[in-house]
């Protein structure tokens, strides 16, 4: 469901990158294609695909790419991120972000402020952070 949480046109344009970003994908095991479109604070789209591994365990999720690319590049300050995914490019039902990805976002984003869109074949859910890894493990807890 849309709860304005971020203007509609910037999540209309996150949408559209993540679609694309979904075709890069390197999916030779599942044939599931995942695409995300991070947004950084200065207003920079960074995407992702999934891109996965013979040996299956190195395999990494099209979101934890997006972040990956966005820090590697001095990018640490984020404000949402789109997500979509299925079975060979098709998009049938949402694709929510896995626990991974969550605590991946944990480290970076304010889990008050942080949108998570995720994308269905014609609408989309909104959630911040706190709501999809509720209690989350920060450095916080680290003293
Ligand atoms: N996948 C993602 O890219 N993001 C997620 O949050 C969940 C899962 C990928 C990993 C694997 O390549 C495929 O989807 C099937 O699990």
């Amino acid at each position: 469901m849309a709860r304005n949480l971020i203007d509609s046109k910037i999540v209309d344009q996150l949408i559209a990158e993540a679609k694309v970003a979904m075709t890069k994908a390197y999916v030779p095991y599942s044939g599931y294609t995942v695409g995300a479109a991070l947004l950084a604070k200065e207003g920079t789209i960074i995407t992702g695909c999934n891109i996965e591994n013979a040996a299956y365990s190195p395999t990494c999720c099209a979101e934890r790419v997006a972040f990956f690319k966005a820090v590697s590049s001095g990018i640490k300050e984020f404000t949402a991120i789109a997500v979509c995914g299925g079975k060979g490019g098709v998009i049938a039902d949402a694709f929510p972000p896995c626990g991974v990805c969550r605590q991946v976002m944990q480290e970076f984003c304010d889990p008050e402020k942080f949108v998570i869109i995720v994308i269905k074949p014609d609408t989309y859910d909104e959630f911040l952070l706190k709501e999809l890894l509720p209690y989350g493990f920060d450095n916080s807890h680290m003293c």
